[in-house]
């Protein structure tokens, strides 16, 4: 565990409010935790230096839970029993989030996932709030893409068999497809940690189709295609924002040229808010561009805040009334306004990959 008290905290005299952070800070899915967990940390350091919130400044309790299933659930056992925080900040995949979310719900300690996009989570209960779109909205995004963009009639899908975020994704995708008259002509699984992807590219191939779908996670994403063009097979392969890592590239270098996927935060997005953002990020943790789970973990900190100073309180029932009122907080990721499904609808922006970079394509409005 560590705690983050900043030297900021120490000319204060009220009691830190606590804040708990659960997030996969290291193992697989490390960069995944690491960003959302440096637009966390930029947004409360930012929050203490303008004066905390209720006239108290803001610490935050970090656990990682190493990606290992089942861990979230332990570390956040933790935060609400031994740290007793007010409220938590994760998790940005949506499979950990649904270890974390029934504890929110049972303890009544409002949670809200920076970037879990898996319906589910937020019908946990009425504790558990997110600040991103959801996969219906994701799945419609590229699936119109696909079939209006790209002109694709039929395709194939290649998803994880068991991650919650990877099924749920493949279902409103083909959804979305087959209604506006498009065919999913073959349907294929790997397992998460895979690292052979030949045997389901072989029968894809074989299926002749124009584009496939790959709603997974970076790593097997960009294995997927580096062994597809190794196989011959140079149509579009796209995805959602599971891709969104600095190792998508680094792992699939040029095979990726051609691909799309759906994410929910450019850097090169113009808007002087989102490039005033851009520095601040790069200048506290080093020329790094924040990726969309940086922007997110900073949005949902910002919400957090935005809810207590209306709440005037940091009780558990009366902050989560205050974050379901949240309406048009204006934030680096759009606009936020919390649904009467705890969810939040936002725009989706669409990224080519050309010439082995990532470029901004098109945003997609809900
Ligand atoms: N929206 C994805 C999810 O809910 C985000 C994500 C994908 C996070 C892959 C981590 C890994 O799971």
């Amino acid at each position: 565990v560590s705690a983050f008290t900043f030297c900021s905290l120490s000319a204060w005299a009220a009691e830190p409010i606590k804040v708990g952070e659960y997030a996969s800070l290291t193992g697989k899915e490390a960069s995944f935790g690491q960003s959302s967990h440096k637009g966390i940390v930029l947004a409360i350091e930012e929050i203490n230096a303008a004066g905390g919130v209720l006239d108290r400044p803001l610490e935050l309790i970090s656990e990682d839970n190493q990606t290992r299933p089942g861990e979230s659930a332990t570390v956040v056992k933790k935060l609400i029993a031994r740290d007793k925080v007010i409220a938590l900040l994760g998790e940005v995949a949506s499979g950990r989030a649904l270890e974390a979310a029934p504890l929110a719900q049972a303890y009544r300690i409002p949670m809200i996932a920076p970037a879990a996009t898996n319906p589910k989570v937020t019908q946990t209960g009425s504790y558990v709030f997110r600040v991103c779109f959801i996969d219906p909205f994701q799945g419609t995004v590229m699936a119109k893409f696909a079939h209006e963009d790209l002109k694709a009639r039929k395709v194939a899908i290649l998803s994880s068999v068991s991650n919650a975020y990877s099924v749920g994704l493949a279902k409103f995708f083909r959804d979305t497809f087959t209604a506006a008259g498009g065919e999913v002509a073959i349907e294929q699984k790997y397992q998460e940690g895979d690292k052979d992807f030949r045997a389901q590219l072989t029968a894809i191939k074989a299926a002749n189709v124009d584009v496939v779908f790959v709603p997974g996670y970076y790593t097997e994403a960009a294995l997927i295609v580096r062994q597809a063009r190794e196989l011959g097979l140079q149509i579009p392969f796209i995805g959602g924002d599971g891709w969104v890592a600095d190792q998508l590239l680094e792992i699939g270098g040029d095979a990726l040229n051609g691909c799309y996927y759906s994410t929910h935060f450019s850097p090169e997005n113009q808007d002087p808010k989102v490039q005033a953002f851009v520095q601040r990020f790069r200048q506290r943790w080093g020329a790094e561009n924040p990726d969309a789970f940086a922007a997110l973990g900073y949005d949902a900190a910002y919400v957090l805040v935005d809810a207590l100073r209306r709440a005037g309180s940091t009780a558990g029932p009366k902050l989560r009334d205050a974050l379901a009122a949240t309406k048009n907080f204006a934030g680096i990721t759009g606009v936020t306004t919390i649904d009467q499904n705890r969810d939040a609808s936002k725009p989706a922006a669409i990224i080519a990959i050309r010439d082995g970079k990532l470029t901004f394509h098109k945003t997609v409005a809900p």
